[in-house]
């Protein structure tokens, strides 16, 4: 055992009540054990596969493209890994919000590289990416 450390997280309050709302439906009595499995959960996703394996995947992106020039920020991170990006689907969501779904392909560590970056922009509200093994690989 390392010790315990207590940290403390400012978090949107109706973020809160959906976070709490979930972990109850999962069954989790308080929400220190709900954030420790959510870290542990993504810890071991990332050690699954070597970082040199090569994958295929998608970067599922949910944005306010009225946040000032994150559509052209998004565009030009795109360019810059065309190496990896084979495609992009955008769908206009409502008034606001934009869904996008970027497929890439590549090594692991460059896929999660363009994904991390993605999804850490300021105005994307939610983002995903979702490793698969390619077809020959799945035989
Ligand atoms: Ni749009």
């Amino acid at each position: 055992m390392s010790g315990l450390s207590r940290i403390g997280v400012a978090i949107d309050s109706e973020l809160l009540r959906k976070f709490d709302r979930l972990i109850a439906r999962r069954g989790y009595t308080n929400r220190s054990e709900a954030f420790r499995d959510l870290i542990r959960d993504e810890l071991v996703q990332r050690t699954w596969e070597s970082p040199h394996s090569q994958v295929v995947g998608t970067i599922t992106l949910v944005y306010d493209h009225h946040v000032r020039l994150l559509n052209e920020k998004l565009t030009d991170i795109q360019h810059d890994f065309h190496r990896s990006i084979l495609s992009t689907l955008h769908v206009h969501l409502d008034h606001d919000y934009c869904l996008e779904v970027v497929v890439v392909k590549g090594a692991v560590s460059e896929v999660q590289k363009v994904a991390d970056i993605l999804i850490s922009m300021k105005g994307v509200k939610h983002g995903r990416l979702t490793i698969s093994a390619s077809g020959t690989e799945l035989a």
